[in-house]
């Protein structure tokens, strides 16, 4: 696989074999992506790898805490709180998207939940991975732990795995940190499910768009007078 199929043909995935990961494929994973570079070589990263008993117990509880409408947290700012042009659209047209391949109807309330709620399962992934860094850390450092993430992301397809980040998990950083004995020094930055694609699942036959190079790219070779 060149770097461009790697980075081209990455995709979030929603649905995973119950196919098992050899530790040692996690190790080599997250030992490549701590290659990311970072302000300073600083590594603000931490990851909690979720394994067995301890993911199926973890993702339970929130799964559960989820449908039964228990209200979280959020730790840090990511989404805006009102959608505006052009990331509503965006917003948009990937919900549409995924919900349409899996035959959910617009407006059915019910079973866009029960959609969401499996970000709490990890999406049955065999490993999920909980992200944290240094609360003191400042915004350059999360700039880092972007890099860090993509590399986990694109290191993974390298040995035939596949992921999708989640944000969802921040809503319950307060039990996840409980739960796992993370230090009150350390804040949540996401999770991610880590697996073997299942080819078959419709979930993951969303491709979603991009916008093209001119609209996010300004070539300057005189500068305005
Ligand atoms: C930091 C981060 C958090 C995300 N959180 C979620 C999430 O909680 N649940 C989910 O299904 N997808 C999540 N995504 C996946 C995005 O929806 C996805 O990356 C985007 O729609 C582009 O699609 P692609 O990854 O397939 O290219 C997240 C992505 C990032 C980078």
């Amino acid at each position: 696989m060149t770097v461009e199929e790697a980075m081209t043909g990455r995709r979030s995935i929603r649905a995973f074999l119950p196919k098992p990961v050899p530790r040692p494929l996690i190790e080599r994973i997250l030992t490549i992506a701590s290659r990311a570079p970072s302000g300073s070589n600083a590594q603000p990263w931490r990851a909690w790898v979720l394994e067995g008993e301890a993911k199926a117990s973890l993702a339970r509880d929130l799964h559960d805490r989820y449908l039964r409408d228990e209200p979280g947290h959020d730790d840090y700012f990511y989404y805006l709180d009102a959608w505006r042009e052009p990331y509503l659209a965006r917003r948009r047209a990937t919900g549409w998207g995924l919900y349409g391949l899996i035959g959910i109807a617009k407006g059915d309330r019910a079973a866009m939940r029960a959609q969401h709620a499996r970000n709490f399962l990890f999406f049955d992934a065999p490993v999920g991975l909980i992200f944290t860094i240094d609360r003191d850390l400042g915004l350059g450092a999360w700039l880092d732990y972007g890099m860090f993430l993509q590399s986990i992301m694109i290191a993974a397809r390298g040995v035939g795995l596949e992921t999708c980040p989640q944000a969802a998990f921040c809503r319950y950083h307060r039990v996840i940190e409980k739960r796992l004995g993370i230090p009150p020094d350390q804040i949540l930055v996401c999770g991610m499910a880590l697996g073997y694609a299942d080819p078959e699942a419709d979930v993951n036959r969303l491709r979603t768009e991009r916008a093209p190079l001119s609209e996010f790219a300004t070539f300057v070779d005189r500068l305005p007078e």
